[in-house]
């Protein structure tokens, strides 16, 4: 309550209020009409008794409301093979698929229209009927199947969930006391992550891409994790098992052999620590100072005794690197916790809004893969996502707050993208919030990558918000189509006119990707831009542009 708000007021929860009216959800798939006709009739019937209806074919529902859903009657007909008919496809394979989400608190009842004479009768109301079930709904009348001559069952359904329905309603007013208490939650933060359900895996990169660009998908159902546009996902990524191996197997150890791996004294098998807990594919300063003293090797210690020799020496080896060339003379695996980091977390660009997908997160990942001293090497998560993690496996991870890139939501303000590559990532998020927001008004997203065919990153949704007016300008730019490369900021200097418009008329800029190149030039430019069009020194435009960066019109998520 706020401070000094006078006498207590009673608190809503206490007060004897009736139980908000249920909406009830009537969903149809629907061949030749009859569905349809059908769910109308109910929903009448249902209106005709107060009740607050809402119905509609599968197609015009938006799938990942289900969980919202209190009470939901499913009225389909079946293709000839058992297939859903066309306005249910959608919805059958959402509902039936992986990303589905618990429907703990649905109520439902299906009715089915069939053909006897086929196999597959009224398969589709069967599908849904029992995946409903199996996603823990409440089955509140049994399932009906009806042949070709439907009416009469389609009546004896309709009335059957009436009648349930106004028992229900009787016995209302004991249900709203009886509030179930929530379940304890675990709080999932950086230090206990969540472990979250790998739904989708996809390489956006078009063949002849010289990149792998991946989307991946991850469920947060059950995370009690929310994110806005411009949040990142912190991933606790694994070694390779391939790399984790050889370093054990140069080392002359036993993978089963138990390790502490930290002051508390937890133990894991050596496999497991170096697999889940150690850093192994960087070596830091820190790190060789301190592994010297437990490997006794006399070469090492010369090492570090020079810090430019160390300098050279981590850049881009590993630790089976370092024990190939600075063989331990013996080691003792307990002493690992010692010397070794733990892995940190890696972060990426949420690329999804949450509130169109409350369950989700979604992620652009470039995977990262070099050649380094003779030997091809990955990063360790990025490498891990493209090699190793397949839907249905599971990922550590949890949200981590970007304070320092948020993006306005309203129609007066403009916004300028500057997104090149993975840099493109947030604004997907923000559009596609936009969207679920039904907020339209003037953004522009600067996009560009290597080659028009396969780097065009997201090209539909682009293309999709275009058409629909959440996306109101969108310049690209392929850097390796033409003879002389064309990045996003010549494009921004093509357009200096429009730019310098919309600064003026108190547009936010925001910039994501590559920090050393890119982000860097970006800026130049804008300086120039103002420059020009302001037609004001270098000097003055610099301190335009930091004005905008002190009214935080002017963000960067640069890496
Ligand atoms: P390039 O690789 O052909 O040089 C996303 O990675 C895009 O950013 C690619 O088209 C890449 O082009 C481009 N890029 C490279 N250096 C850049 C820079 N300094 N400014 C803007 N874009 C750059």
């Amino acid at each position: 309550a706020p401070a000094g708000a006078g006498p207590a007021q009673p608190q809503a929860q206490s007060a004897p209020a009736a139980a908000p009216a249920r909406t009830i959800t009537i969903l149809y798939g629907s061949e030749t009409g009859n569905s349809q006709t059908i769910a109308e009739g109910l929903s009448d019937k249902l209106k005709a008794r107060d009740l607050k209806v809402s119905v509609s074919s599968m197609d015009d529902f938006k799938a990942k409301k289900i969980k919202d859903v209190e009470d939901l009657f499913i009225v389909t007909a079946t293709h000839g093979e058992g297939d859903p008919p066309d306005n249910a496809i959608q919805f059958h394979e959402f509902l039936l698929g992986r990303k589905a989400p618990k429907l703990e608190n649905v109520r439902f009842s299906v009715l089915s229209l069939g053909d006897e004479s086929y196999e597959h009768f009224c398969q589709t109301g069967k599908d849904f009927d029992n995946r409903l079930e199996e996603l823990g709904a409440t089955r509140i009348y049994p399932r009906v199947d009806c042949d070709v001559d439907y009416e009469e069952l389609a009546e004896e359904w309709v009335n059957g969930v009436l009648t349930k329905l106004e028992e229900e309603q009787g016995s209302q007013s004991t249900a709203a006391i009886a509030e179930p208490t929530p379940a304890e939650q675990p709080i999932y933060s950086k230090s206990n992550p969540f472990s979250a359900e790998v739904l989708e895996n996809i390489n956006l990169s078009g063949r002849g891409s010289n990149k792998e660009t991946r989307h991946i998908e991850l469920s947060l159902d059950g995370s009690n994790f929310s994110y806005e546009p411009g949040d990142c996902l912190a991933i606790y990524p694994k070694n390779d098992p391939e790399l984790v191996k050889q370093v054990i197997s140069t080392l002359g150890w036993n993978p089963e052999q138990t390790v502490p791996i930290n002051k508390q004294g937890e133990i894991r098998s050596i496999q497991e620590a170096l697999t889940s807990i150690f850093e192994i594919t960087r070596l830091t300063k820190g790190m060789l100072d301190k592994a010297a003293s437990f490997f006794k090797n006399d070469d090492l210690l010369k090492l570090i005794s020079d810090n430019e020799q160390i300098k050279q020496y981590i850049d881009g080896r590993d630790l089976l690197d370092l024990v190939k060339d600075y063989p331990p003379a013996d080691l003792d695996p307990a002493s690992l916790m010692h010397w070794l980091r733990k892995i940190p977390a890696r972060q990426y660009s949420i690329s999804s809004s949450w509130k169109a997908n409350p369950d989700e997160v979604h992620l652009t990942v470039a995977t990262v893969r070099y050649n380094s001293c003779g030997r091809d090497r990955t990063g360790v998560c990025s490498g891990e996502i493209a090699d190793r993690i397949k839907p249905g496996d599971v990922l550590d991870v949890y949200v981590h707050r970007n304070p320092n890139f948020k993006f306005p939501f309203d129609e007066s303000t403009p916004v300028i993208m500057i997104g090149p590559g993975t840099g493109v990532a947030p604004f997907r998020g923000y559009i596609e919030e936009r969207e679920e927001l039904d907020l339209k008004g003037d953004t522009w997203l600067f996009f560009g990558d290597q080659h028009f065919r396969s780097d065009f990153l997201y090209q539909v949704d682009w293309q999709n918000w275009l058409k629909k007016g959440y996306l109101s300008k969108l310049d690209v730019a392929f850097s390796r189509d033409t003879e002389e490369k064309i990045y996003v900021q010549n494009r921004l200097l093509e357009n200096a006119k429009d730019v310098f418009a919309w600064l003026e008329k108190g547009a936010h800029i925001f910039v994501c990707g590559d920090e050393k190149r890119m982000a860097k030039d970006v800026h130049q430019t804008l300086i120039q831009i103002v420059s020009e069009q302001k037609n004001v020194s270098k000097e003055e435009a610099e301190s335009y542009i930091n004005q905008l960066k002190q009214e935080k019109r002017y963000q960067r998520d640069v890496y």
